[in-house]
């Protein structure tokens, strides 16, 4: 039976209440969330994951006081400063889903110079969704066939035509972690994550750590995957 783990994906939740229990303001919760980030990732790397997607802002997340946001965007610039040189060194390949085009100029240039950097990089593919939802990738993915192939479509347009311009979609997450309690995927990657095995826990992100981590895996490592058939598909494909 086949159970590599090829991808994790992960809904960090619960910042700002792992924050406010300590009576602090929410803003120290997303900056205890960045330690959390780079525990994973080095927890990732050890463990020879290939590939690991973070769900740092979503497009929702624009709904949130202008304080937290402002907030939000200073860390995501702050830690790319901080950490580009790390990462790089990790031989990790750095990569961001969502429309960056909304972020303001200098958090766009350090994006590109992050993904420039460590664009040649083999270890950890490491990919950060931000101002990302799944429902955007998806009209996006459509948006982007209809301007590339024009006139020349063929319908009925199939989901192989919508999954090569879908984020990621070659490389679907084989578990999701959603930290914070909550039991939804909140518009991350809907259409990529339709077979993923999905864990959740009630850890605040903040206090989420190798051991956390490796509960997740053992959940996925007990699981039976059947992708809508009856048995593991690696089984079944050598069964036919
Ligand atoms: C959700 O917690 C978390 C976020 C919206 C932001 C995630 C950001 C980080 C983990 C820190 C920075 C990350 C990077 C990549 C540098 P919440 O605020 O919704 O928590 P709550 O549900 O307890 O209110």
């Amino acid at each position: 039976m086949n159970k590599k783990i090829n991808h994790i994906s992960i809904i960090m939740d619960g910042n700002g209440r792992w924050a406010v229990e300590r009576g602090l303001v929410r803003s120290l919760g997303h900056r205890a969330g960045i330690k959390s980030v780079q525990t994973i990732i080095d927890a990732a790397l050890v463990r020879q994951i290939d590939t690991l997607t973070l769900f740092a802002f979503s497009s929702e997340n624009w709904n949130r006081p202008n304080d937290e946001i402002t907030i939000l965007m200073s860390l995501f610039n702050e830690s790319i400063t901080k950490y580009m040189h790390e990462l790089n060194k990790n031989n990790i390949k750095v990569e961001f889903i969502g429309d960056i085009e909304r972020f303001n100029s200098t958090l766009r240039e350090k994006i590109h110079k992050l993904i420039t950097l460590t664009q040649n990089n083999t270890g950890l593919n490491l990919n950060f969704a931000v101002n990302y939802g799944g429902k955007w990738d998806i009209a996006n993915a459509v948006n982007s066939l209809i301007r590339e192939k024009g006139h020349n479509i063929n319908y009925p347009i199939t989901e192989k035509d919508i999954d090569d311009y879908l984020t990621l979609s070659n490389n679907p997450p084989d578990l999701l972690i959603r930290t914070g309690g909550d039991h939804r995927l909140s518009n991350f990657m809907l259409w990529q994550h339709a077979y993923t095995e999905l864990y959740f826990t009630d850890c605040l992100w903040p206090n989420f750590n190798e051991v956390e981590f490796d509960k997740a895996i053992k959940y996925f490592l007990n699981t039976t995957r059947k992708f809508g058939g009856l048995v593991n598909i690696d089984d079944y494909k050598s069964n036919v």
